[in-house]
């Protein structure tokens, strides 16, 4: 942990009024989150002996310093840092404050802040404990369906974690173009990052393409008694230890996890976890996209993941995205077919649990996609074995 961020990230716990010094004797207790929390950390006055001190909340702090919430150095959290504010739209998810303004949790009405909010926030202790989350029901999806919310915690991750777009984002970009026309105003339509809510939603939350015809799995619920992201995740550090999973499962490691007996991915291997046939057919869906492409398309692509937007021409077929002034082309042969195929695919790759948050989910649009690609390239796709 960088000194910066360890203390920017008090600073902002001691902003929203969560680390109050005291000189309140030990057994203060800790309030249940719903209730706000009464904390205190430093005493008004020495001796400053730390092991005299009782911190009720240090163990919270201590897990979620580690977390990627705290990390206040992170692209996440600095993104806008040049522009001195970070737009209203952003500032939800990127900052505590954005949070709280967009929940009306800081006395303006609810919904978007109307004003950019000043940079340095993280997800602070604030954004999950404050007394009025307990108050919100329902939080507004992509989709623009309202999810009713069970907890307060349940109401914090889904409004972040419930990714940028739903299906209906790249139905509206294609309009009624022809699926193989290509379309010189489309351009790649980005789901955003961590989805992992919007993932777990499935057919309900409608975070992916679906295709017409085809039905498709809804809310993984996973088993009782996994009820939500905190039945893995914990709040703080945001770890997940392999103990819960080897309450049920014979391994903790979530890579090797499987309990599907039919193989997806046409290896007929199904030993291996259940993300290994969600990486193969990843691999095989970015294959037929780069086919599509260069056959139907009539334009190579390049993804590139660590640039947005990702895709990029690639004119001249070497493999590498064409330049143009130092800077790499964007892909610019978009047709409806070739859009939707690679939205679902950055869907699936665009949340790192998405094996456990909901693979059968992930397995039909990977597959869906494939199919729809082949049908355009003429390719054999009974011959690549994959199952549904
Ligand atoms: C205010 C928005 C916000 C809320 C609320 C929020 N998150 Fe996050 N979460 C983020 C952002 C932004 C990141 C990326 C942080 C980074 O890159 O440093 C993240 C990262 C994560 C990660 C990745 C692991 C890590 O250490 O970076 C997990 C897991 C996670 N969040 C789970 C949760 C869970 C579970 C909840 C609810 C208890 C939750 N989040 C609530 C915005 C939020
Ligand atoms: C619904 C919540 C939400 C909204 C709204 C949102 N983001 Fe994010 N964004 C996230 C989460 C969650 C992550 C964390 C991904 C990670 O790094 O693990 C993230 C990550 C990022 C990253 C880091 C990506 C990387 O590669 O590390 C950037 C940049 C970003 N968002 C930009 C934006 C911009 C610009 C806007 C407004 C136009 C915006 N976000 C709006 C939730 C959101
Ligand atoms: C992403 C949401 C989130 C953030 C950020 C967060 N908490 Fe929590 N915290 C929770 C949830 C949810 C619980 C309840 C956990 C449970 O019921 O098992 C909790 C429980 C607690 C508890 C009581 C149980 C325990 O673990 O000791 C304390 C104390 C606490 N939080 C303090 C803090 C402090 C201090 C911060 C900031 C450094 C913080 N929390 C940041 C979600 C969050
Ligand atoms: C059944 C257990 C389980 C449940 C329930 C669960 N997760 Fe996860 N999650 C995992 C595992 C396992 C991973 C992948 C390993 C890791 O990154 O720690 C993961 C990964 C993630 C990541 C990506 C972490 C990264 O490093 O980029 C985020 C964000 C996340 N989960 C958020 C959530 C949210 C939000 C919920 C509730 C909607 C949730 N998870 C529910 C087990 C679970
Ligand atoms: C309470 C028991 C229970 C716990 C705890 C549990 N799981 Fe599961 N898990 C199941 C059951 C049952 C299924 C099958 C559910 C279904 O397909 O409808 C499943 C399915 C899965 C799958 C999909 C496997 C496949 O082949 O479809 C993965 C991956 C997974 N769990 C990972 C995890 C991880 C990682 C953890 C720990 C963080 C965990 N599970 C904790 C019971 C549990």
């Amino acid at each position: 942990m960088p000194v910066r961020t360890y203390f920017t990230a008090l600073f902002a716990a001691a902003l929203t009024g969560l680390i109050v010094s005291t000189a309140a004797p030990a057994q203060e207790t800790e309030a249940a989150p719903e209730t706000g929390i009464s904390t205190f950390v430093m005493p008004r006055s020495g001796p400053y002996s730390p092991d005299r001190i009782a911190i009720p909340n240090a163990r919270a702090i201590a897990a979620w310093i580690r977390s990627g919430h705290s990390n206040a150095t992170s692209e996440a959290f600095t993104h806008w840092d040049a522009d001195g504010a970070i737009p209203p739209n952003c500032s939800v998810c990127h900052s505590g404050a954005g949070f709280r303004s967009y929940h009306g949790l800081d006395g303006s009405p609810p919904g978007l802040p109307e004003n950019p909010v000043p940079v340095g926030g993280v997800v602070d202790c604030a954004t999950c404990h404050d007394p009025g989350m307990g108050q919100i029901t329902e939080v507004k999806l992509p989709s623009g369906a309202m999810h009713p919310v069970t907890s307060s915690a349940e109401a914090a991750c889904v409004t972040c974690h419930q990714a940028r777009t739903s299906g209906a984002n790249v139905t509206k970009a294609v309009g009624d173009l022809p699926e193989d026309e290509v379309g010189p105003e489309l351009s790649f339509v980005n789901p955003h990052y961590a989805g992992a809510a919007a993932s777990n939603f499935g057919s309900y939350g409608k975070l992916g393409y679906q295709y017409g015809g085809k039905t498709y799995t809804g809310r993984f619920l996973h088993a009782k008694p996994v009820s939500g992201c905190l039945s893995c995740h914990d709040p703080h550090s945001l770890e997940v230890t392999e103990d819960t999973c080897l309450i049920c499962h014979q391994t903790g490691d979530d890579q090797a996890i499987r309990i599907s007996r039919q193989s997806y991915d046409g290896s007929g291997d199904t030993a291996k976890g259940i993300y290994e046939d969600i990486k193969a057919n990843s691999a095989t869906l970015m294959a037929a996209i780069e086919t599509y492409a260069a056959e139907v398309a009539g334009v190579p692509v390049v993804y590139d993941g660590a640039h947005h937007p990702y895709f990029f021409a690639d004119a001249n077929g070497d493999g590498l995205a064409d330049q143009q002034d130092g800077k790499p082309v964007r892909y610019n042969a978009w047709t409806p077919r070739m859009l939707k195929a690679a939205y679902n695919w950055k869907v699936v790759n665009a949340d790192q649990g998405i094996h456990v948050h909901n693979p059968h989910y992930a397995l039909e649009l990977l597959y869906d996609s494939t199919e729809d690609l082949y049908a355009a390239t003429g390719g054999d796709f009974a011959a690549l074995g994959l199952a549904r």
